[in-house]
């Protein structure tokens, strides 16, 4: 019995309804107690069911999309693993009494898959929040990051070993290493570098039946599927193991806010933005104001991994008409550029970035598309009308390619959005305070913008990007959809990469256990 009913139930004075929860969750901890062969307070200690007094707090710690907050579809048991033998058994457990699990990492999943299920049956949350070690290795360059780990943690731990080191991963500190990766990962270095999945050497993944499996145990398939394929379709991260790369000791990052001219200058962009310099990462948000005045604002944002002067001949050489002189020029060391991007101050102490707690926190949607060739100027004046339509957070977020991403192939790693893309978009509504109205007019607009957008964005297939999971796109009903159902979104997502995943997916988790709304299914469908 789900827990939201059985509230429901007790106010009516059924308790009785609830015993059927309360019976799994001992049967479920009497399991992991035999799991572990463990004593019953240790257990207690990571566990956190319904009626413990933590439970919402604990759920609710890196849980980032308010949407969700009153869903009646959480875990009816939270796990706090302090070690992978307890992963193993709740993995065990799960599978032994029918149930489903999800594993958290650091919250941000768009539409709250790591902390929420969608279809009305009880399931395990295993929260990683305690398996976050980090070991930078400067001999060789490389990390072992635990997947709990966030993003800021990361970062930090490499500027605090060595000035010249970094890592191409996504602006937000809070993120978690473990999902981030999993979906491919882009960043303001991702000209240069690639992505973060581009950057993984090796894994340590836990399969179906318990098993800890490093790169070679679990297979070149295996390995090429969970870096930006859905590692929760195929098992529970433990750790990546990733090559950092070398930055620069100095870098130079600019705002330049627009206002007037500011489509002719976006519009511009578009043709130079792909083919800059690879050092040379510019990208556009357009917004609205987030207030009653509804006003539109434009922000060319750059990192250039070098110092002011060569960026300012570069920029005068290929983009001169944006008009970037030195006043809008910053020479810093990366590790402040992460803190400016991060909305922090570059003088701020760089331990702010492990801090956990300022976060998005809020209630939003995110929709994704490629653009293969430019907008025409009335197309973009049609966005920023629809930008300004209500009186939201709003933004569009064009992210430039090309560079080092134009050089790795679309089946290189399962991220297929390589060569021949401009650029990114993102689209992100998010509001402050919720109820039914607003969230469905919000939620109304980001489908009406993504409608707008559709002769303008990549077609057949509309590509989007995983890491920004939009369920609009379809979800496995019952999490059983059949490959061909699945391949609608599937094929978005990883384009001809889809097949492959699905087909790995059939060898190394045959019973579906691993699932999701929107996780690789199976190439024959197998009943939940
Ligand atoms: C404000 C915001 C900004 C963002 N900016 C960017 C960006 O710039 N670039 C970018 O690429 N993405 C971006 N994202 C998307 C983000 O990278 C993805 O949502 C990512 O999956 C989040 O990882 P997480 O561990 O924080 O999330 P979680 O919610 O913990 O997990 C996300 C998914 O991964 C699975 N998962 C988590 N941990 C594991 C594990 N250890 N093993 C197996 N499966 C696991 C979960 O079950 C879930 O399905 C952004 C998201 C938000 C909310
Ligand atoms: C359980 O947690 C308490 C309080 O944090 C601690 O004192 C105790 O040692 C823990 N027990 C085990 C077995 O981990
Ligand atoms: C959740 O429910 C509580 C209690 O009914 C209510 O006060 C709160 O506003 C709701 N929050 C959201 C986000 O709907
Ligand atoms: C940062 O580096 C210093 C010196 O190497 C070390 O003593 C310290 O423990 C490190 N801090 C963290 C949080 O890793
Ligand atoms: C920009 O280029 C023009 C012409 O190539 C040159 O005259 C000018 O000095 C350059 N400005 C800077 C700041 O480099
Ligand atoms: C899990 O165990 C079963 C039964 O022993 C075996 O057939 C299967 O190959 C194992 N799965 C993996 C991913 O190793
Ligand atoms: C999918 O799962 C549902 C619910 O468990 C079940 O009723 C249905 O028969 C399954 N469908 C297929 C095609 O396996």
């Amino acid at each position: 019995m789900e827990f939201g009913y059985c509230a429901v139930f007790l106010i009516l004075l059924l308790p009785i309804s609830c015993g059927a929860s309360t019976s799994l969750e001992k049967k479920f901890k009497k399991c992991l107690l035999t799991q572990l062969n463990g004593n019953s307070e240790s257990i207690e200690n990571i566990t956190f069911t319904s009626s413990s007094s933590l439970y919402p707090q604990v759920w609710d710690s890196s849980a980032q999309n308010l949407r969700f907050v009153n869903s009646s579809r959480k875990p009816f048991i939270i796990l706090t693993p302090l070690h992978e033998s307890e992963i193993q058994a709740a993995i065990l457990c799960s599978k032994q009494l029918g149930l489903q699990i999800r594993v958290r990492s650091g919250g941000h999943d768009c539409e709250g898959l790591s902390y929420l299920s969608l279809r009305k049956a009880p399931f395990v949350m295993v929260d990683l929040i305690n398996i976050r070690s980090i070991e930078i290795n400067l001999d060789d360059e490389t990390a072992w990051v635990q997947a709990g780990a966030t993003l800021g943690e990361l970062y930090y731990k490499i500027s605090n070993a060595s000035e010249v080191h970094g890592f191409p991963a996504g602006p937000v500190p809070g993120i978690g290493i473990g999902g981030h990766i999993s979906g491919g990962g882009q960043g303001m270095m991702m000209r240069k570098h690639g992505l973060a999945a581009d950057h993984v050497v090796d894994a340590y993944l836990i399969d179906v039946n318990g098993t800890v499996h490093d790169r070679k145990s679990m297979g070149e398939d295996v390995f090429w599927a969970i870096r930006g394929g859905s590692a929760t379709s195929f098992g529970v991260i433990l750790a990546w193991k990733i090559r950092l790369v070398r930055v620069p000791a100095i870098v130079t990052v600019s705002e330049r806010p627009l206002e007037e001219g500011a489509t002719n200058l976006i519009h511009r962009w578009q043709y130079i933005a792909h083919e800059l310099h690879e050092d040379l990462f510019i990208r556009v948000i357009a917004q609205n104001s987030g207030d009653k005045s509804k006003t539109f604002k434009a922000t060319f944002g750059s990192i250039f991994l070098g110092e002011t002067d060569r960026f300012i001949t570069l920029m005068n050489e290929s983009f001169p008409e944006l008009e970037l002189n030195v006043n809008y020029c910053t020479e810093i060391s990366w590790i402040q550029s992460v803190l400016v991007d991060a909305g922090y101050d570059r003088d701020d102490p760089p331990e702010v970035l492990l801090d956990r707690t300022n976060e998005f926190k809020s209630y939003f949607k995110v929709k994704s598309d490629f653009v293969k060739k430019p907008i025409p100027k009335s197309g973009l004046e049609g966005a920023w009308k629809m930008l300004l339509e209500e009186e939201m957070f709003a933004w569009l977020i064009m992210e430039p390619y090309g560079g080092r991403m134009n050089e790795i192939s679309e089946s290189e790693i399962p991220f297929p959005h390589r060569k021949g893309n401009l650029y990114s978009i993102e689209y992100v509504v998010k509001w402050e305070q919720n109820s039914k109205e607003t969230s469905k007019k919000y939620l109304q607009w980001a489908k009406r913008v993504y409608r707008y957008m559709t002769p303008y964005v990549s077609k057949s297939p509309r590509a989007a990007f995983f890491n920004f999971k939009d369920l609009d796109l379809g979800k496995n009903k019952h999490h059983n959809t059949s490959y061909s159902k699945a391949s609608v979104w599937g094929n978005k997502y990883f384009k001809g990469n889809f097949r492959r995943l699905a087909q790995i997916k059939t060898k190394f988790d045959p019973q579906n256990f691993f699932r999701n709304e929107q996780s690789i299914p199976l190439l024959h469908t197998h009943p939940s």
